[in-house]
């Protein structure tokens, strides 16, 4: 029997897509042990996958029921994705192709793109109007951007794009060279695409007390650092021979966490339509510097920007309108 947990609460619906794939087998059981919505928060799963993965989904409910998590009332199974947003008030877009090793992100934007029409019009008519959504499936940022383009009735700022584990890695690698737990890194973000442009901001990062730019070289953070953090996707695909899955199911968690639950002062990344912020263009999805309260996502709109990082900002901005004239007939 599972442990005994006190709850008040009426469940919530939240659905994740490609449930009986890599990442998903990683993120139900985060999201089901309490690590995302609070371990008093009862769930009810709403996982979708497509035909031919009905199946392994079968096994993995069965799983996921094997469990006996104490905060999951009901789990569905489903490949229409009308049943599976239903009443949605959290979404994880995850079911799409991950690249192989020879390939880059934005070369799946014609084989992924399309999911995210046909499932943001579903969000559009039958999730909670305050749906809380993340893009996980690769592009994520224009995925992100194609579903929410496909939404008109819930808010674009209720679409966002995972770069938490770009941020996740910033963070691993600081504090590894440090020689001090991940936990004494903070405020360390990225800006921009999750694909190799993207930047990790070490400027206003703090390593066990210190202000990271005086902790780490100059020649180390804009180089080994920044071409480590940005390439690191293909890294994991080298060696283990599939795109990463527990990490991202793990950022992905942290993501969802944060915007739910709060990130407690601290500077996240987190990738959603720009309001204009830092010169970028409106509704190209952005990784930003952002705090979370309330349930609410605040940009950080006022960082002081250095000529590298106005490149940065320039070179993602290009990548991403690239990327959005490519799927300009899916908007
Ligand atoms: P996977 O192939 O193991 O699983 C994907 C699952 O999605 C499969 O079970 C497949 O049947 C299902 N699927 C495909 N199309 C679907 C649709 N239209 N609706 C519902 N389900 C669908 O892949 P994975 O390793 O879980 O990766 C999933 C995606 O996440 C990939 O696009 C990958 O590139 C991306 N990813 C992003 C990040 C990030 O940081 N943003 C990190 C890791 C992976
Ligand atoms: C990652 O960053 O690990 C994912 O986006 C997978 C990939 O294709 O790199």
């Amino acid at each position: 029997m599972g442990t005994k947990v006190e709850q008040t609460k009426e469940p919530i619906r939240v659905a994740v897509t490609g449930a009986a794939g890599n990442i998903g087998y990683a993120l139900l059981w985060r999201i089901a042990s309490g690590d995302c919505f609070g371990h008093n928060q009862p769930l009810i799963l709403q996982l979708l996958e497509i035909p031919p993965g009905m199946q392994r989904l079968d096994g993995v409910i069965m799983e996921l029921k094997d469990s006996a998590f104490p905060l999951v009332h009901d789990v569905i199974g489903t490949d229409d994705p009308e049943l599976a947003f239903k009443g949605a008030e959290a979404i994880f877009l995850v079911g799409s192709r991950p690249r192989t090793k020879d390939m880059d992100r934005s070369d799946l934007v014609a084989a992924n793109g399309p999911i995210f029409v046909g499932q943001g019009k579903a969000i559009d008519a039958v999730s909670s109007r305050d749906v809380k959504v993340i893009t996980v499936g690769n592009p994520c940022n224009t995925n992100a951007l194609i579903a929410s383009a496909n939404a008109p009735g819930i808010s674009s700022r209720q679409f966002t794009a995972m770069t938490r584990l770009d941020q996740n890695r910033a963070v691993g690698l600081m504090a590894e060279k440090a020689g001090v737990p991940a936990s004494k890194v903070q405020d360390v973000f990225i800006w921009g695409n999750h694909a190799n442009t993207m930047y990790p901001d070490p400027r206003f990062g703090v390593v066990d007390g210190n202000i990271a730019t005086e902790v780490f070289e100059n020649d180390w953070l804009q180089g080994d650092f920044l071409e480590t953090v940005a390439t690191r996707g293909k890294a994991v695909i080298m060696a283990r021979g599939a795109s990463s899955a527990a990490s991202a199911a793990s950022a992905a968690v942290d993501h969802m966490r944060d915007w739910w639950l709060g990130s407690n002062g601290r500077i996240v990344s987190m990738a959603l339509p720009s309001e204009g912020w830092y010169g970028v263009p409106e509704g190209l999805v952005f990784s930003f510097p952002c705090r979370c309260e309330g349930g609410e996502i605040i940009v950080i709109g006022d960082l002081p920007i250095d000529e590298f990082a106005q490149s940065k900002i320039e070179e993602n901005v290009a990548a991403l309108l690239e990327e959005r004239n490519a799927v300009n007939d899916l908007l």
